[in-house]
């Protein structure tokens, strides 16, 4: 799917929040479990730390505060939003939602609320969602939250997957802008390749050695990567005709720094306006994008005007990118 929004109703962001766990994992603390050194993580993923949820907290404990700070920055209360998405793998429980639960805890009462299983690309769908119900007339200001707990599917004997994850979530408010904020969506799916990056035995097919766990072809998922934050993020802006060096700030999908690097390299795109957070948090899954986002909201980088661009990919296989005029309005 991709298209350009020029013609619709003029949608913008106007609430950003975002939440870790407090708990920081090291690396070092992770070789204590599996066989693996502080050193090779940092030279083969970049990631240096990552943030866990203690075992009170789930999803929708995380999500919470970011869905307050977007709200409050939007200057709206939780009554004020009839749309809400929650993008995740990890939800509470299968059902009820934890969109369910969030609008309850919310006090958005009149709002629709469910989630959305697109794995690391869950929040690029969400936004395109929720950018067309806002647009056709369907909603009027809608909570687009991303979030994981992706430590409660980590195997602790698997070093090629226990290094790369962390907890967190993101949430932002969308809603009628006087500018055009959105200016475009390219998503895409490749369940042919969903076996690279999956859950056998989560849901209603029966296996013979279901898991608990998650299990990743890192090196398929790499390829796949690689090619695809730079195909998606190329469609977009010949959709849009708008030039790469157009792009003020890049928020790619934070999964490891050489898969950045090499697309920030291809692209164009020179590297002070890349967003990078994964040395600090690693892979949040759906919580990735909007924690980046969040995070150079509060770096001062999203002033009025700047254009951004965000691609994230994930299990499905998935990707999605969205082009984003960064309106300001509400946000400080
Ligand atoms: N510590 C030490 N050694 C390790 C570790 C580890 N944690 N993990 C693997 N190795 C070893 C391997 O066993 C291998 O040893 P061998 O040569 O004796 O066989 C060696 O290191 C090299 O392994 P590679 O798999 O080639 O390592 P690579 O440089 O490709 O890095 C990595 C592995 C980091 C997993 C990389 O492939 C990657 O980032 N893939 C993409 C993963 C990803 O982004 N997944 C998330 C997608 S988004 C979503 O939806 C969740």
């Amino acid at each position: 799917m991709i298209g350009a929004t020029k013609d619709g109703v003029p949608i913008s962001v106007t609430g950003l929040g975002a939440r870790v766990p407090d708990r920081i994992v090291t690396n070092d603390e992770l070789a204590r479990h599996v066989d693996t050194t502080n050193e090779w993580i940092i030279e083969r993923t970049g990631i240096r730390e990552r943030r866990m949820a203690s075992e009170e907290e789930a999803l929708s404990d995380v999500a919470l505060p970011a869905c307050r700070d977007a709200l409050a920055q939007a200057g709206i209360d939780g009554k004020d939003i009839d749309l809400l998405i929650v993008a995740t793998v990890t939800p509470d429980m299968t059902f009820p939602s934890t969109g369910a639960i969030l609008a309850d805890r919310l006090g958005a009462v009149a709002a629709a609320a469910y989630d959305l299983s697109a794995g690391c690309t869950g929040f690029m769908y969400a936004l395109a969602q929720a950018y067309g119900m806002l647009a056709a007339g369907l909603a009027r200001r809608a909570l687009v939250v991303g979030g994981d707990v992706l430590s409660r599917i980590l195997d602790w004997e698997d070093r090629s997957t226990l290094i790369l994850f962390g907890d967190g979530a993101g949430a932002a408010v969308l809603e009628e802008a006087r500018e055009h904020g959105f200016l475009g969506f390219e998503l895409g799916a490749d369940g042919a390749g969903g076996a690279n990056l999956w859950l056998p035995g989560s849901g209603s097919r029966l296996f013979e050695e279901p898991d608990q766990y998650v299990k990743m072809n890192g090196r398929e998922v790499y390829k796949f990567a690689t090619r695809i934050l730079v195909q998606s993020a190329q469609d977009l802006l010949d959709r849009c005709g708008v030039a790469v060096e157009e792009v003020d700030v890049y928020v790619p999908h934070q999964a490891n720094i050489r898969i950045i690097d090499h697309a920030t390299k291809k692209l164009g795109i020179p590297s002070e306006r890349v967003v990078v957070n994964v040395d600090r948090y690693g892979n949040t899954s759906s919580g990735s994008i909007p924690l980046a986002l969040a995070d150079a909201a509060k770096e001062g980088r999203l002033g009025p005007g700047k254009l951004v661009l965000m691609t994230g990919m994930g299990a499905g296989l998935t990707w999605g990118s969205a082009l984003l005029r960064w309106t300001g309005e509400n946000i400080a």
